[in-house]
């Protein structure tokens, strides 16, 4: 490295989605430009902690294979939620101490040389990985993804586009089978406790019923909705679950991991036959968080990753990219962790524009 020479990190963490390889790239790229190194880290933040170390040097080389174009993290990730437990090269994995990562993440900093480190991810992996980057004394820049697009402080996050434009498509195939067998079909879609993911793409897909946990449903009203889709001479009808909305009595549904939600489209399917409907579930599951991500997907994820290079450039640390009222802007992190997550607002647009096209979106 000569003198001058800038070398950092990048890492993604949490659960995957569509746009992060182009981030990755736009990362690369831009850190290029100025004349840097960048090294990419394996598995959030287990390829710093673990021996030897897990990671790979990025120069745009690495992106001759269309990496960029496609879904998931080239350099892989973890969402277990449990910072202590490390996953070592060979699968095993391993229960380590706050006071031993900090160690072993600073000793691994050390060793490849880094001054700043890029953290694709929830606001959730920005705070633990700022801890341990506080530790080592390097910078940090947050860039945030989630197919949920609750992250604070941003009007979009990585991820979001790509997947409502998955469920859309899916509703769009499940309104042809639908139409040929006269059935009320529900799509189950993914977003924890945000309803956004379902909102718009109910929108998009000219659903019928859209089902979000943000706002308190009546199972009457959801009947009545759909028989009047039929009084209306139409032979099939669309319903988009969030999965993180819940039951008529207050239980929410929960996958066979019993940690994420998954399973409510049943529910209400089962509900649905009994009182008369041909209807079918359809869990849409982990392909929202995969496929080419959309152009929408990449052009913000350049535009963050630019920030963030200019961000580290002019000396600055701790702080999240971030795109607000149509623009690239940044926040300190800290603000950032101090907000709540924003998930549909009630009261906003997005709702009313539901509820003004016919969609049962609730009690509101
Ligand atoms: O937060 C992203 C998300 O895809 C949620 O929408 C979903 O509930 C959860 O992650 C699924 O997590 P896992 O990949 O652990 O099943």
């Amino acid at each position: 490295m000569t003198e001058g020479t800038k070398r950092i990190g990048v890492l993604t963490s949490g659960g995957d989605c569509s746009g992060l390889n182009a981030a990755i790239r736009a990362v690369v790229s831009s850190a290029t430009t100025k004349g840097w190194e960048v090294y990419g880290i394996h598995n959030a933040t287990d390829g710093l902690i673990v021996r030897p170390l897990d990671y790979q040097k990025l120069t745009m080389a690495d992106f001759e294979f269309p990496f960029a174009t496609l879904g998931g993290t080239m350099l892989g990730t973890n969402n277990s939620g449990n910072p202590h437990k490390v996953t070592h090269w060979d699968g095993t994995t391993e229960e380590v101490t706050d006071e031993e990562l900090l160690a072993r993440f600073k000793a691994g900093v050390e060793e490849l040389g880094l001054s700043a480190l890029i953290v694709i991810g929830g606001d959730g992996s920005m705070a633990i990985v700022s801890k341990y980057c506080k530790a080592a004394g390097i910078s940090m820049i947050g860039i945030p993804k989630t197919i949920d697009n609750d992250a604070p402080g941003t009007d979009m996050a990585i991820g979001f586009a790509t997947a409502r434009s998955v469920v859309t498509e899916a509703l769009d195939k499940l309104d042809t089978t639908a139409s040929s067998h006269h059935r009320v079909m529900i799509a189950e879609a993914m977003g924890r406790g945000a309803g956004h993911l379902a909102l718009e793409s109910a929108i998009a897909g000219f659903a019928d019923v859209a089902l979000i946990p943000e706002i308190p449903y009546r199972y009457e009203k959801v009947v009545e909705r759909l028989k009047l889709a039929f009084a209306e001479g139409r032979k099939h009808a669309l319903v988009v679950i969030a999965e993180g909305i819940k039951k008529p009595d207050g239980e929410y549904s929960y996958s066979s991991n019993g940690r994420t939600f998954g399973g409510i489209s049943a529910y209400f399917a089962e509900k649905l036959a009994k009182d008369g409907f041909n209807v079918r579930a359809n869990v849409l599951g982990h392909t929202q968080r995969a496929g080419t991500p959309i152009a929408e997907d990449r052009i913000l994820a350049s535009g963050l990753a630019v920030r963030a290079i200019d961000l580290l450039a002019a000396g600055k640390n701790n702080r999240v990219v971030i795109h607000k009222d149509g623009h690239f802007a940044d926040e300190d992190l800290d603000v950032i962790l101090h907000l709540a997550n924003s998930p549909v607002n009630p009261d906003g647009e997005m709702v009313k524009i539901a509820q003004s096209l016919g969609i049962y979106v609730g009690e509101k």
